[in-house]
């Protein structure tokens, strides 16, 4: 038999049978422990399960290629951007945000859009969503965040309360929570969505000059949306359309592709902007800062097997390469920390050293040892302590970014809700959307308010109010509130807010 055709054990060795196990009898049968054939085939089945991610455990993903259009590299010394027509490997992965691993893709929720650049200076990964905001600003909040979207603790099960009463008393949540129920919180599927990098990032030079950058990402397919109806029924009769579509697309060659495009602030800019530049829950207005092409990313290749690239896919703000740095965003500070956690906890100290994750244009030359599964040959014998006087890698001070002058109080700075938080979410309903957006996004609220408890009701309708009067009395009047009622709990500070809706 052809070797390559051989059904062998995980070692090699030949199976001649894998249909009966080794027993005493025909009918009876006592099974050997000396059927390790049997033994290996139960072991390892028991041990097919990894975490699923505790968010965005729902996904599809491709590789493909980013492709420079536009040369912006006297703003940043990125290798990856560095010419007009350079080409970089990546592998994309699109996901729902709350929902289990089983999860309908249609689900009401942002989108996961993480791009891992494969550059020859490593691995770069843009861990951003399909919304250029987010609910929240500061780290410390994320993980109350995201229990209130999963299931109560008691009854297993979404609970409208938990999720409305954490949204109305976190009230710089309004902005999202304004795209969340538009439309845009249903996209018709992966390839028809807009990805953002959302957090604000450094570019530098090599000359070590900076500005700060936030990424777009257009989609060529066009920026379709479901209306709640529609994406309801995808939820029943077909969960994973948008893993589908993304599949089938590329295996049609329909290469789904997406023009990027950056915004330029300049470190003086960010010192008068009227919004803090730094604040996740806000954009930078496109009339003060417009988009300039940066390059094109292009999906053209499906994965051949979803658990090795897709599921063992590992995406960290923090892998960041020589011209692209963090910014004193505070989100995007406890991110910077809890990705390469989250890894080492779902797939292992060595997850770089998966195939899908290691550096495939680089080479990776640590003083990191040992682990559970270190495939990559451990360094041989290299030495593995630094410095050494034995030859071995040495860090090279022409990569050291830029120095960053700060004076600081250290504390916990609490940060009040300001009248300015509410102000992007106003503009959205009432410059951005249409008639019909606007229908959707109250019909849409109304329809999952209605099952919070009624104090709660009050208290999220007057956020909706404050942003826009519109706004929340249309919410008001669907729900059956006092109207009057909302608009006093409207122009309450947020804390006597809490307190007359307790
Ligand atoms: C996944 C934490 C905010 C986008 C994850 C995972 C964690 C996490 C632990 C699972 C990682 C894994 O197991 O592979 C956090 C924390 C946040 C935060 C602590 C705030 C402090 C955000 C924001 C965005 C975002 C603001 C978008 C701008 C994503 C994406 C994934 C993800 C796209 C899935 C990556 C993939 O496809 O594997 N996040 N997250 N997250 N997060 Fe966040």
């Amino acid at each position: 038999m052809d070797k390559k055709k051989r059904f062998t054990t995980g070692y090699g060795i030949p199976v001649h049978d894998d249909q009966a196990s080794v027993t005493t009898g025909k009918k009876e049968g006592y099974t050997m422990m000396s059927d390790v054939h049997l033994v290996e085939k139960l072991a390892h089945f028991n041990r097919e399960r990894i975490p699923e991610r505790v968010v965005h455990a729902k996904g599809a993903g491709a590789g493909g290629y980013f492709e420079v259009t536009n040369d912006l590299s006297k703003y940043t010394r990125a290798d990856f951007l560095s010419e007009v027509g350079k080409r970089t490997e990546l592998f994309a992965r699109f996901s729902t945000v709350g929902g289990e691993k089983g999860s309908a893709d249609s689900a009401r929720d942002p989108r996961g859009f993480a791009v891992k650049f494969y550059t020859e200076e490593g691995n770069y990964d843009l861990v951003g969503n399909n919304t250029p905001i987010f609910f929240i600003r500061d780290a410390i909040k994320f993980p109350d965040f995201i229990h209130t979207q999963k299931r109560n603790p008691q009854t297993n099960l979404p609970d409208p309360d938990m999720f409305w009463d954490f949204l109305s008393l976190t009230p710089e949540s309004i902005h999202q929570v304004t795209i969340l129920f538009s439309d845009r919180g249903t996209p018709e599927n992966f390839r028809h969505m807009n990805g953002y990098s959302s957090h604000t990032y450094m570019w530098y030079s090599k000359e070590n000059e900076y500005v700060w950058v936030k990424y777009h990402f257009k989609t060529d397919q066009g920026n379709k949306t479901l209306t709640a109806e529609q994406a309801d029924e995808l939820a029943s009769k077909d969960p994973d359309h948008a893993t589908r579509d993304l599949f089938e697309s590329i295996k049609e060659e329909k290469f789904p592709s997406w023009s990027v495009y950056v915004q330029i602030m300049t470190p003086e800019e960010a010192k008068e902007y009227k919004f803090d530049p730094f604040d996740v829950t806000k954009v930078w207005y496109q009339s003060d800062f417009p988009l300039i092409p940066l390059g094109k990313m292009v999906l053209n290749r499906n994965p051949d097997n979803y658990f090795a690239e897709v599921e063992q896919s590992a995406f960290a703000p923090s892998s960041l390469v020589p011209g692209i740095s963090s910014s004193p965003d505070k989100l995007l500070q406890g991110r910077l920390f809890a990705y390469e956690d989250a890894h080492r906890y779902r797939l292992g100290a060595n997850h770089h050293q998966i195939e899908v994750n290691s550096p495939k244009h680089a080479t990776a030359n640590t003083y990191q040892r040992d682990g559970a599964m270190n495939v990559d040959g451990n360094s041989g014998n290299a030495p593995n302590y630094y410095p050494n006087s034995m030859g071995g890698v040495e860090p090279d001070p022409s990569f050291a970014p830029p120095a960053i002058e700060v004076q600081a109080i250290i504390d916990r700075h609490t940060r009040p809700t300001e009248d300015v938080d509410f102000i992007q979410a106003g503009q959205l309903y009432s410059r951005v959307m249409n008639d019909e957006q606007r229908n959707h996004l109250i019909s849409n609220i109304a329809g999952h308010l209605v099952n919070a408890k009624e104090n709660i009701q009050y208290r999220q309708t007057a956020l909706f109010y404050k942003s826009h009067i519109e706004y929340g009395s249309r919410v008001a009047s669907k729900l059956g509130l006092d109207i009057d009622k909302v608009k006093a709990l409207s122009k309450l500070s947020q804390e006597d807010r809490v307190k007359e809706t307790k």
